[in-house]
């Protein structure tokens, strides 16, 4: 299993969704940088289950606990672990998933891989409940970046077929205040009509015993021109192979992404000027902040996209691995109808950890 990523920031996600504990090392963070844990918390807290009726009705509380790293409240340097206790489990949901696996879970892929060893108990080591690790140590790096003048933000830009979407960002011009308000929000969003729009859409998937996917955007600002490396090195690399990670992700693209294979070089191109302080600036960012995986200066902007929550309330196909025969599944417990409003603040940590990952492989940190 690879559940570390990084060469600088090296993260190391464990547990499972019904282990007694999930948890994170990162190493590989600067000495002597204090760390908010309120600010830890307020994050974690905009991921937790059980905040509405778009979300899973589980609870956790979803508190770390940090076990080396930080004296006083600053890192020392050396590897910083967390570790977060699981409350709120209910495994004899599970138990059949093992023969009967669930239609786009990960169950029948890892009894394949595993032989059936795998913990299935809510999902195992593929739940999205090893996302709050993640969030945690987003949040940590959330705060280096924050004292280098960089900002992470996101917002939910469409939920399942909603008409209604979320105003994209301005790819030119991101505004700091926008994205401290998006980051602070659970389900943010810029337009407040279009997020009751989406509400509508995922509660009618929930009433219906079904789930909706959708988008959320991103934006990075204040990241310094020329971190990155062409090739196998790129900014874009490293944000994508980091969102990969996030279970339900199943896009990644960025500034105009897969709309720029519609357009003309005319169109597409960013040009270049001088601005009144003589510095480089890009009049349109259809790269997103990118070129030739080196970061232009300008905002970084992408867009990440979910699938729909695969469990279900519905009865759906499957098959039985025991007795090698077409059945039939309905599968219990509790699921989010939609994971996108929950998905944003993943979205966020994973695009700082990659921030951080990224000026420290290109000597900036
Ligand atoms: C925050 C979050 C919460 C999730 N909650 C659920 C859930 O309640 N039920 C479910 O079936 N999948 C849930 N998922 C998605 C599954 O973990 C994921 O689809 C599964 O592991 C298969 O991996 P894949 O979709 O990346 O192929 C969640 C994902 C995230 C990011």
């Amino acid at each position: 299993m690879s559940s570390m990523w990084g060469e600088k920031i090296r993260l190391s996600i464990f547990g499972g969704s019904h282990t007694e504990a999930i948890g994170v090392t990162i190493d590989g963070l600067p000495a002597g940088e204090a760390i908010r844990m309120e600010e830890v918390l307020a994050q974690m807290a905009r991921r937790a289950p059980g905040q509405d009726l778009t979300a899973t009705t589980r609870k956790e509380a979803d508190a770390p606990r940090v076990l080396c790293g930080l004296l006083n409240g600053v890192t020392t340097g050396a590897p910083l672990t967390a570790v977060i206790e699981n409350t709120n489990q209910r495994s004899r949901d599970y138990e059949n998933l093992r023969v009967t696996p669930r239609p786009g879970h990960a169950d029948y892929t890892a009894a394949v891989k595993y032989g059936g060893y795998q913990d299935v108990r809510g999902g195992g080591h593929f739940s999205g409940r090893l996302t709050a690790p993640l969030v945690f140590a987003g949040a940590v790096a959330r705060q280096l970046l924050s004292r280098r003048g960089i900002t992470v933000a996101s917002h939910v830009v469409s939920v399942g077929r909603c008409k209604t979407g979320d105003t994209p960002f301005d790819p030119v011009n991101v505004p700091m205040e926008l994205l401290n308000r998006l980051s602070g929000e659970y389900f943010p969003v810029i337009d407040p009509a279009a997020k009751l729009a989406m509400r509508e859409e995922i509660e009618k998937a929930r009433l219906e015993k079904d789930s909706v996917g959708g988008i959320v955007e991103c934006a990075v600002i204040g990241m310094p021109a020329g971190a990155g490396e062409p090739m196998f090195g790129g900014a874009e690399n490293l944000f994508a192979s980091i969102l990969f990670g996030i279970p339900a992700v199943k896009g990644v693209d960025f500034g105009a992404g897969f709309s720029a294979a519609y357009l003309r070089g005319s169109e597409n191109n960013d040009t270049f000027y001088y601005n009144e302080n003589g510095e480089v600036k890009l009049r349109t960012n259809y790269s997103g902040g990118i070129l030739g995986g080196i970061t232009s200066g300008m905002p970084l902007i992408f867009q990440t996209a979910f699938k729909p929550t695969p469990s279900i309330g519905r009865e759906q196909d499957t098959v039985n691995l025991q007795t090698k025969e077409n059945t039939k599944l309905v599968v219990e417990g509790r699921h989010d109808p939609c994971i996108v409003p929950r998905a944003a603040p993943v979205v966020e940590a994973a695009a700082c950890i990659a921030s951080l990952e990224l000026l420290k492989q290109s000597g900036m940190l």
